[in-house]
């Protein structure tokens, strides 16, 4: 068992996501790997990588989310955002000699799990709607995808356990979601809702 498994939870069903998803997960079990062995170079080395793999999947995260219209693209933007602000200051303070391996290592996890199983979510149902129109699938696969997206329990996680990505924004995301909710009842609507009843905004 590794420090972080993949579940299907986890799984958006969006190729290009998952996939950069489960780089990024595969790196936090390596850099878990290195700071055991007390592999103080290699784990430079993955903070680095992690950082630089982590900012690539922002973008293109971020640019099918424009693409397909998503309505609160500005807002996960500026999760993302935070996230690598973080990542980087944990960084800096190892620079400067201290220990973060575990610090580090418990905010990837937390972070991860949630941002992949609950925000990343959120543009599920319009990035699906966008690729259908894109012809690269129908619509009914868009449809099943997003199901299948939504069909496995989530696990909670405690928000405390992450208080310095949550702030307004996340609030706001969380209004927007609700109004959104009173949406026609077609799967994708259906989807949304099922968003919202996670009250993963705080
Ligand atoms: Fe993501
Ligand atoms: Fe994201």
């Amino acid at each position: 068992m590794s420090y972080f498994d993949w579940t299907p939870d986890l799984d958006t069903h969006i190729e290009l996501v998952d996939e950069q998803h489960k780089i990024l997960v595969r790196c936090i079990n390596e850099l878990h790997e290195a700071n055991q062995r007390k592999d103080f170079e290699a784990e430079g080395k993955i903070i680095e990588d992690l950082i630089r793999y982590t900012v690539e999947h922002f973008s293109d995260e971020e640019k099918l989310m424009d693409d397909a219209g998503y309505p609160l693209s500005k807002q996960h933007k500026q999760i993302h955002q935070r996230f690598v602000d973080k990542v980087r200051e944990i960084q800096q303070k190892r620079r400067e000699g201290e220990d973060i391996g575990q610090e580090l290592l418990g905010i990837l996890h937390n972070w991860l799990f949630t941002h992949i199983s609950h925000h990343d979510k959120g543009f599920i149902p319009a990035v699906q709607k966008y690729l259908a129109a894109k012809s690269s699938y129908d619509e009914l696969e868009a449809e099943a995808a997003v199901r299948a997206a939504f069909q496995n329990p989530r696990r909670t996680q405690n928000p405390a356990a992450f208080p310095a990505f949550i702030d307004d924004d996340t609030a706001a995301v969380n209004q927007s979601e609700n109004n959104n909710a009173q949406e026609s009842e077609d799967i994708f609507s259906k989807a949304r809702q099922n968003i919202k009843n996670l009250k993963i905004w705080r």
